[in-house]
């Protein structure tokens, strides 16, 4: 009998899976004192209704199962939007609603096959995360770069290039557009929502800090769905809930795939509770578009290339320095914001909107670090259309 010592152990992992790059997340940083403006949170806490529904809910249930289709919350989604329940699916945080949507549309690539089937389409640079759950399925990406200024293309412009599959089983469209913080308008939106053959998401992470929304779409439209999120606008990253509209027959098929309790239960309380208190929300909302356009000047006047943004964030070129030394630099004066090795967004940084204080922190730490321009350095606009 053969010693086991001598052969090689079976691989456990398959190659799709060593192969694989994962998502990086944005630093969630353990150092204390640190104003953090990389991952796009709310800087405002949640309403004190909401707080106080999730801790009347940390009792003896406890020990029980939450409501496996999120009844409650998605009757409060359903009339918020005018549609019905079946029109709603409840998860643990877009990012789950995104991935479910991967692995209920698309046909995973055999072999080499680039066929429309296998096929999860999205705009370059957009959310990071949609490359890395095309690989995960075994699916093919078909990344599509996107022009300089971030510009939503239309769907002639997209059929000259050739480069687009109308027939992909997936479209993602992160709109607002991320990270830019480019808003789409509807109409425009439309028009590619109607050349398009398969599912098409349209990802309204950052929505409720832009002009325009498309939800509208997703009600009229048999192949489209709108994902939503309770983390951004509604101070909930924490609890991990999201949702996407969209017709019965896509819900349904998402509703056979996911686990059965895919969304915890305090999750539910607080999104549900959320809903009771949008005014309060709203009101962060105005603030944080208001603090947006101060620090969009503020960096604009001290040399910095500001993008006009649509959400909670702005993206910026800095002037002097490589956009990953001013990280560090910034980082070293206790301001963390984000920077994408991608080379096709890493000469920029991505700045969260926090509060007035917190923005003025940035803009002081970039003072100091950055005196050279009052000596004559060009004052940058904020360009072009947001
Ligand atoms: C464009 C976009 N979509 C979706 C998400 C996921 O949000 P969540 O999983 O917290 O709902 C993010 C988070 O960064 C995002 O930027």
């Amino acid at each position: 009998m053969r010693s086991t010592s001598s052969r090689r152990p079976p691989a456990l992992i398959p190659p799709r899976v060593r192969a694989l790059r994962a998502y990086v997340p944005g630093e969630q940083p353990r150092t204390p004192g640190l104003i953090k403006l990389n991952t796009n949170e709310n800087p405002y806490p949640p309403a004190p209704g909401v707080l106080a529904a999730t801790r009347a809910a940390v009792d003896g249930r406890l020990r029980l199962y939450p409501d496996p289709t999120a009844e409650e919350l998605r009757r409060k989604l359903a009339r918020l939007h005018r549609c019905r329940v079946e029109n709603i699916l409840v998860g643990n945080g877009s990012d789950e609603l995104l991935a479910l949507a991967v692995r209920a549309f698309v046909e995973p690539a055999a072999g080499r096959r680039r066929a429309s089937p296998s096929r999860v389409q999205f705009f370059h640079p957009s959310y990071s995360l949609y490359p890395v759950l095309a690989a995960i399925h075994g699916a093919t990406a078909n990344p599509v770069p996107l022009d300089a200024d971030f510009a939503l293309p239309t769907p002639a412009r997209l059929r000259r290039a050739g480069r687009w599959d109308f027939h992909a089983a997936l479209t993602f469209v992160t709109t607002p557009h991320a990270p830019s913080g480019r808003g789409y308008r509807t109409a425009q939106l439309a028009a590619l929502c109607r050349a398009q053959r398969g599912v098409i998401v349209l990802d309204e992470a950052y929505v409720d800090f832009a002009r325009e929304q498309a939800l509208a779409l997703a009600l009229r439209h048999r192949q489209v769905l709108v994902a939503r999120t309770f983390s951004k606008a509604y101070s909930l990253c924490f609890q991990r809930v999201g949702y996407l509209v969209g017709h019965p027959e896509l819900i349904a098929a998402l509703h056979k795939i996911r686990d059965s309790y895919n969304v915890n239960g305090l999750g539910q309380v607080a999104a549900a509770a959320t809903l009771d208190h949008l005014p309060y929300y709203r009101a962060h909302f105005r603030e944080i578009i208001a603090t947006r356009q101060w620090l969009s000047r503020e960096l604009a006047a001290l040399g910095f290339q500001v993008f006009p943004s649509q959400t909670n964030f702005i993206l910026v070129r800095p002037p002097g320095w490589a956009a990953r030394d001013w990280l560090a630099k910034l980082r070293a004066r206790k301001v963390l914001v984000r920077w994408f090795s991608d080379p096709a967004v890493s000469d920029y940084l991505r700045v969260t909107i926090g509060t007035p204080s917190q923005a003025a922190a940035l803009v002081k730490a970039v003072r100091a670090l950055w005196p050279g321009v009052r000596a004559g350095s060009p004052r940058r606009r904020v360009t072009g259309r947001g």
